[in-house]
């Protein structure tokens, strides 16, 4: 076996992020046919703990879809969207492009509300757009990762609620670190992942969507996507395929962590270290792509300063001191950084850590700052807010 060579990354990317050692133990757990019965409290407590995670109104469907983010999503837009439904997307980035494209295949009519990458959607160009051509349904990313982005979902919902459409979710890097609610929203489904917030590894992905947004849609085109056969095994325990107990053992832990820890305290825990870190990279001269109140707080999308090698500076963190960090996606690869701060890889230790690595790769590569000023600068946040 190999597993003797794998390294124990420290992974502060876009995601998978670090996993507390009890969600590691607890897949130690006997593996169970996906229909025995001592599964089923498994499942029961997964679907319980994720709608008091996602604050969701009592009629949602709460489960989680076999697959990684992209899975939930498409569960999503199979019950949501059809040939012919009018979906407006708000596209802030890579996974606001994703939406529009998968939207696209599941027969939607497309019209994007297009906003600048690295900057918030203003509801006022939801609303205009909304104005100008009505829409069945509103899609949008909370927590955009490819910028580092935070929308505001509150705004957007309330705006497309107003004229009649149903409003589609991505959470998949704010559901567990940001605040989520999707009953005060009022949302129609919002989907997410386990790997970034929550805490656990890649492969079940929570997804809730309220009864009525389903109901004025039929049959979905994708049949390992159907969300009422997903429900049916879920709920009625009727056999729609094989899912691992190992990874609902994973996400049952993880969610039982998230109950612990209480859901303000883990918004609070996410916001205080990004604050550190951005301190940090003001102090080493670095520059967070979203203006300060556009941010969020789970991933922080950095500028590659004038003359500093993007892909060796990401090199020498992995080599030298066994840090992941992301590289940027689409127009922005080899612009930014990519720098998550989720679930178990949110932690004073981590930033400071991190700072210090970054202190060192910056000046092997030619951007030198006072020695231990990042640092300080974090270590000074994480006093003043305490
Ligand atoms: C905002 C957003 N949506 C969707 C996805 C897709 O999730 P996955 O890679 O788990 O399929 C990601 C992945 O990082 C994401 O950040």
């Amino acid at each position: 076996m190999m597993a003797g060579t794998i390294p124990a990354r420290i992974l502060l990317g876009p995601g998978p992020c670090l996993i507390a050692p009890r969600v590691m133990q607890a897949m130690a757990a006997p593996v169970l046919s996906h229909l025995d019965p001592a599964l089923m409290p498994v499942l029961d407590g997964i679907r319980e703990r994720l709608a008091r995670l996602y604050r969701a109104p009592g009629d949602a469907t709460t489960i989680a879809v076999s697959g990684t983010g992209t899975s939930a999503m498409e569960t999503a837009i199979a019950a949501l969207v059809d040939a012919g439904t009018r979906v407006t997307v708000v596209v802030t980035g890579y996974f606001g492009e994703r939406l529009v494209e998968m939207c696209g295949r599941y027969g939607g009519v497309i019209t994007r509300v297009e906003v600048e990458w690295g900057r918030a959607c203003d509801p006022d160009l939801l609303e205009r757009s909304l104005d100008t051509t009505g829409a069945d349904v509103v899609a949008f990313v909370h927590g955009e990762t490819s910028t580092g982005v935070l929308n505001p979902a509150r705004e957007l919902t309330a705006i497309a609620r107003q004229r009649g459409a149903r409003t589609l979710v991505d959470a998949v890097t704010t559901l567990g670190g940001h605040e989520v609610d999707m009953a005060a929203w009022g949302a129609d489904a919002i989907y997410s992942c386990a790997q970034k917030c929550i805490g656990a590894p890649s492969g079940l992905s929570p997804l809730a969507v309220t009864r009525e947004a389903r109901r004025s849609n039929g049959g979905a085109r994708s049949f390992y996507l159907d969300l009422d056969l997903i429900e049916d095994y879920w709920a009625r325990r009727k056999y729609h395929h094989t899912l691992s107990s190992t990874l609902a053992y994973a996400l049952a832990e993880a969610l039982a962590a998230v109950d612990e820890e209480g859901l303000e305290a883990r918004w609070r825990r996410h916001e205080r270290s990004h604050r550190a870190l951005a301190r940090g990279l003001d102090a080493l001269g670095l520059a967070l792509l979203a203006p300060e109140g556009e941010r969020l707080f789970t991933l922080n999308a950095v500028t590659v300063p004038d003359g500093v090698d993007e892909a060796a500076v990401r090199t020498r963190l992995r080599e030298e001191s066994n840090i992941e960090i992301g590289a940027g996606l689409g127009p922005l690869a080899g612009r930014v950084w990519r720098i998550g701060l989720m679930g178990a890889s949110s932690t004073p230790d981590l930033v400071l850590l991190l700072l210090g690595a970054l202190e060192t790769a910056l000046a092997a590569e030619g951007h030198a700052t006072a020695p231990g000023s990042g640092v300080a600068a974090a270590a000074e946040s994480f006093a003043a807010e305490r």
